[in-house]
């Protein structure tokens, strides 16, 4: 008999914050499509959302934007533990010791919003510094005149961004802030729920985040349009990889068996974009050559591109090095994991699930 693992299929808790339906093609964050949200939705507006039910009005969206601005700036004990790390360090790394640091001052129980917060603002401060520290250059201190994704890259190069390049990477770190009970979001859930606190709860979502299986990463993407590097060379190229059985990078999806919403509204932003920058009409292009090949080549699968093909168009526009693909990730799904910590507070009962013992009794060890 097959061991038992995975935990596929089994409901782990009820959740008012999203609802992700692959056979549908359907992300819903508290009522929205997602795909919307992030067309039309700053990050902070989602980030309300997520964290409170509802979208804000102005005021309160003023009010978020400030929380938010008034917290980036590294807390001096912060500071002190980044110049103390050794920069060969990476950077996830680096994340959930800095995450794990912060615990030490609040109390643990139970969460507060101040400290999704705090945590949601201060994770592109801390990816940048290290990111800069790194290459040898000096921090650039956040600027309070930027939302937070032109903040987030403004930090990275000291340059003021591209508003084309602020508006799909926003898109896509609103589309990454939620997805239902995935493996870094049930992770700090079930820390949480031994009444720990949300900073070692956000730490330890890290720890799971930056596993290969989880954090995933566009660079292959990165590689075949590089590969490609026109549209005229497109078909021919996707011939050769789909001619020789192999599979195409940043297409097709093990829980998304439709069109991948997340896809769909990179996909729409980039579009809207495309003329701003040759990484996003390159994209744009060869995903509709890529999605007819696939259909000749794999009649009947359903292949269309993932979120991972848009994402990596964005990242190469943005110049995102490679490095950073996670933890801009991260900076993103830091809202999800918060909006639920803050629900399992609300319904807090330890995670105690079984095991099926299925290893030697006393008797057989000892014959
Ligand atoms: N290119 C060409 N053919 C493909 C592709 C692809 N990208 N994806 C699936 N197929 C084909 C398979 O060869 C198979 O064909 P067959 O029926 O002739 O054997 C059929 O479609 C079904 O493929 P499976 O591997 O069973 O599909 P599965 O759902 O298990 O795989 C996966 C999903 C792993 C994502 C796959 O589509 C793939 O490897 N894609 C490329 C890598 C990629 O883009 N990964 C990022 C995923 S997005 C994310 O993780 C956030």
């Amino acid at each position: 008999m097959a061991k038992v693992t995975g935990l596929d299929g089994i409901v782990a808790a009820e959740t008012d914050i999203s609802l992700v339906d692959g056979e549908q093609g359907h992300l819903i964050y508290r009522g929205y499509w997602a795909k919307d949200l992030a067309v039309s939705k700053e990050y902070e507006e989602a980030a309300y959302l997520l964290w409170f039910g509802e979208l804000p009005d102005e005021a309160r969206l003023e009010s978020v934007r400030n929380s938010l601005q008034s917290k980036r700036e590294l807390p001096d004990r912060i500071r002190k533990l980044l110049e103390a790390l050794p920069a060969t360090m990476p950077v996830m790394n680096v994340l959930q010791v800095a995450t794990a640091a912060m615990s030490d001052d609040t109390p643990a129980w139970p969460p507060t919003i101040g400290q999704a917060v705090e945590l949601t603002a201060l994770l592109p401060t801390i990816v940048t510094y290290w990111h800069r520290k790194q290459l040898g250059l000096p921090a650039i201190e956040p600027d309070a005149r930027l939302g937070h994704t032109a903040n987030f890259l403004y930090m990275l190069t000291g340059e003021r961004p591209n508003p084309a390049h602020v508006k799909a990477l926003n898109a896509y770190l609103v589309l990454g802030m939620e997805h239902g009970m995935n493996a870094s979001t049930f992770a700090s859930r079930v820390v949480l729920s031994t009444q720990s606190d949300m900073a070692s709860a956000v730490s330890a979502a890290i720890g799971a985040m930056k596993g290969p299986l989880h954090g995933g990463a566009p660079s292959e993407v990165i590689a075949m349009l590089d590969a490609i590097g026109s549209k005229d060379h497109a078909e021919a190229w996707i011939r050769g990889v789909l001619g020789r059985g192999e599979k195409l990078m940043g297409f097709g999806h093990r829980v998304y068996k439709t069109r991948d919403p997340r896809a769909e509204a990179l996909r729409e932003v980039t579009e809207a974009l495309s003329g701003n920058d040759p990484w996003f009409d390159l994209a744009v292009q060869t995903e509709q050559i890529a999605v007819a090949l696939l259909e000749e080549y794999k009649p009947g699968r359903r292949l269309y591109a993932n979120v991972e093909f848009f994402a990596a168009a964005i990242m190469r526009a943005i110049a995102l090095p490679t490095a950073l693909f996670t933890p801009a990730f991260t900076v993103a799904r830091v809202v999800g994991w918060t909006a639920h910590l803050l629900e399992q507070a609300e319904i807090n009962r330890i995670f105690r699930p079984q095991s099926v013992y299925t290893g030697p009794q006393p008797e057989q060890q000892q014959r």
